[in-house]
């Protein structure tokens, strides 16, 4: 372009030189200079439109840039995406892996996993039922403080509780529920007892329901390692009763 400029620029200038050769007087001078001058304003319109195009230019680069950089993130932000929804997925399989692969009486749990369910939730001692302060010194003799809600089956001895994890318990129906949940056949008399920041006893009622129990491999036994709250769960009446 400036090429083209340069050019138009000297042929304009050989005329007018040629013409002021041919004639050499004032006015004829001063109109090439009129000329002359146009001439250059033109060239430095051009020069500024040149400017203002390489602008353009320019800014169209730095936006076609910003574009690019745009679509690197939004691919960099597709790519984690992805990553998370593959973590998702295979958590999601695992735990579905787990669920469905732990019925009850098959996981393995420490052999404090049963003694610490027995001294939680079956009641040990004999004592009024009725009366709030001796449910407080029952908790603190048996070192059960700091739970708020806690749920105690009366069963005279235990096996009528571990019995729930060897054939009188049964699997529940819904698979929502942690798989190795047992139901008990039968219903038990529970004691729950409220306690409030102090372990002072706030409430006792008392109901008689079914059990629901979590049963484990305890030493080469199914036993029970967790009291899970009785919320009218139903048994899985075409499964096998829960046992080793
Ligand atoms: C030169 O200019 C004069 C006066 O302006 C004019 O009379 C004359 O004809 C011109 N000569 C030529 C060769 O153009
Ligand atoms: C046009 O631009 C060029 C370089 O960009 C410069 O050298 C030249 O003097 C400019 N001309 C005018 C008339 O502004
Ligand atoms: C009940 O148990 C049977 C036998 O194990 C099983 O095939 C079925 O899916 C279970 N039903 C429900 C609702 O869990």
């Amino acid at each position: 372009m400036r090429l083209t400029i340069v050019l138009i620029v000297s042929l304009f200038s050989g005329l007018i030189l040629a013409q002021e050769g041919d004639n050499a007087s004032g006015t004829q001078s001063c109109d090439a200079c009129e000329v002359s001058e146009k001439l250059k304003a033109m060239e430095t319109r051009l020069n500024d439109t040149e400017t203002r195009l390489m602008d353009a230019d320019n800014r169209l680069k730095d936006t076609d840039n910003r574009l690019k950089d745009t679509e690197n993130q939004i691919l960099e932000m597709k790519n984690k995406e992805s990553m998370i929804t593959t973590a998702l997925i295979i958590l999601t399989m695992a735990f579905a892996f787990v669920h469905a692969n732990n019925p009850p009486c098959r996981t393995r749990s420490n052999n404090n996993a049963y003694n610490s369910f027995s001294r939680k939730h079956i009641l040990r001692d004999e004592f009024d039922y009725r009366n709030d302060n001796e449910w407080e010194i029952y908790i603190r003799k048996h070192g059960l403080t700091d739970r708020p809600l806690q749920s105690f089956i009366v069963s005279g001895n235990d096996e009528r509780v571990t019995d729930i994890c060897k054939g009188a318990g049964q699997p529940l129906e819904s698979s929502r529920y942690r798989a190795n949940l047992c139901i008990s056949h039968r219903k038990c008399l529970v004691y729950h007892v409220k306690l409030d920041k102090n372990n002072r006893v706030t409430n006792v009622d008392h109901a008689i329901q079914f059990v629901v129990l979590a049963c484990d491999v305890v030493e080469n036994q199914c036993l029970p390692v967790h009291y899970e709250k009785y919320t009218n769960q139903l048994p899985n009446r075409s499964a096998a009763p829960c046992q080793p």
